[in-house]
């Protein structure tokens, strides 16, 4: 990785040119934001244009000038190829966020009934069913999992010896937000699954970053998020809920469709009016993904972001919070340097070299993510960095 050359290197300058950062700037905070290639941004804008200049042509006759009424059945279907499912399976949400109300508040559960979560998780995977517990009596156990995970077979055990006879649910991140360690999501679903324990895994951090098969992972439901990894405009997301299960599931946002027992997809994709520039814009960052081809993407994030993470051990007094197995990691790296803190080593990657990582605060310092539009020289130049910080401690 370090000699990257030839047409590799040419390949990946000129995907990066594709994208409307500024090169004088690292970016590497897709954890929380992505950023948009041009033709997304430029699909956006020329329907949010039209929709400001010519909104008298629209007839009602065809198709919406809107979102959040219609199934946008082509756009669902891509997500459905992306993710290996149904059509039907798929509803389009505002984010990650929705997905987790949408299944927490979805389901019929009874006081006493058990819902098992890590510690680990982001607000957006866990805010619903902490409401769910104070307001309908469920019980939510979040589950204590090591800082880096020591192996997926810790995780699997310690889901394995937790679950009791008034477990409902399983909810687990499918790549933890604060340390970037993969989970062994199918092994807990099978698990679950023998039981009769409802599946729901957070993909806000996985979907145009690694494989996502939903049907492989054996999942019940799945969430995410396209404004990070897959480099849609914010304000787009999705759910997937297997057919088999989807009648479990009450409908939360109810509008016109929101009994719709043959598409449950499109039951939950109700929202009333919304933004239809975001979809095109969701449509366009579909077709970017699979034009470059969702392999060749997530092998060089992974590729990228095990470069950093061997290059970080040679900073003097580097704390790494990911797991080092290539199986566990990919492009989410969280870090520290001991006697330092998250803010401090952001704002001094930004001020000497223009490098914009996330500060994850005291302890755990900072979140680097690595996407294709990041080169090995500017983790080369964020080594540096450290390295300087290290010595001047
Ligand atoms: C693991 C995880 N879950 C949920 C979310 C919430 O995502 P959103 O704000 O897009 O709903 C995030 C956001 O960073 C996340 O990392």
């Amino acid at each position: 990785m370090v000699n990257e050359i030839g047409q590799e290197k040419e390949f990946w300058d000129r995907v990066r040119a594709e994208f409307m950062l500024d090169p004088q700037l690292s970016f590497f905070n897709t954890g929380t934001l992505g950023a948009m290639p041009r033709r997304v941004f430029e699909r956006t804008v020329h329907h949010l244009r039209l929709t400001a200049e010519k909104i008298a042509e629209w007839d009602y006759y065809g198709a919406d000038w809107i979102s959040g009424y219609q199934p946008w059945t082509e756009i669902r279907e891509k997500i459905a190829r992306l993710l290996n499912c149904q059509v039907k399976e798929i509803a389009l949400t505002e984010n990650a966020t929705a997905g987790m109300n949408y299944i927490a508040n979805g389901l019929d559960l009874q006081p006493g009934d058990e819902v098992l979560g890590t510690d680990q998780e982001h607000p957006g995977g866990e805010s619903g069913w902490k409401l769910a517990a104070e307001r309908r009596g469920v019980i939510y156990r979040q589950l204590a999992l090591s800082k880096p995970v020591k192996s997926p077979e810790e995780v699997i055990e310690i889901f394995v010896r937790a679950r009791g006879p008034k477990t409902r649910v399983v909810t687990i991140p499918h790549l933890v937000t604060g340390s970037g360690a993969i989970l062994p999501v199918r092994e807990i679903c099978a698990e679950a699954r023998k039981h009769g324990v409802f599946t729901v895994i957070d993909g806000a951090q996985t979907v145009g970053h690694i494989k996502v098969d939903v049907k492989d992972l054996g999942c019940d439901a799945y969430y995410g998020s396209f404004h990070k990894w897959l480099c849609a405009p914010a304000g787009n997301g999705f759910l997937y809920l297997s057919t088999e299960k989807a009648p479990q599931v009450w409908t939360t946002l109810a509008s016109t469709q929101w009994d719709n027992q043959e598409d449950h997809g499109f039951r939950l994709s109700q929202r009333g009016t919304g933004n239809l520039s975001l979809l095109m814009g969701l449509d366009e960052a579909l077709d970017f993904h699979f034009e470059l081809g969702p392999e060749r993407i997530y092998s060089r994030i992974k590729q990228l972001g095990d470069y950093l993470r061997i290059r970080l051990q040679e900073v003097p007094g580097i704390k790494i919070f990911t797991p080092l197995h290539p199986q566990q990691a990919a492009g989410i790296t969280v870090y520290n340097i001991e006697g330092l803190t998250g803010n401090f080593i952001q704002d001094e990657l930004w001020k000497r070299a223009k490098i914009r990582p996330r500060s994850m605060g005291e302890v755990y310092g900072v979140r680097q993510s690595t996407h294709i539009y990041n080169s090995p020289e500017e983790i080369d130049r964020t080594i540096e960095v450290l390295k300087t910080l290290a010595a001047s401690r």
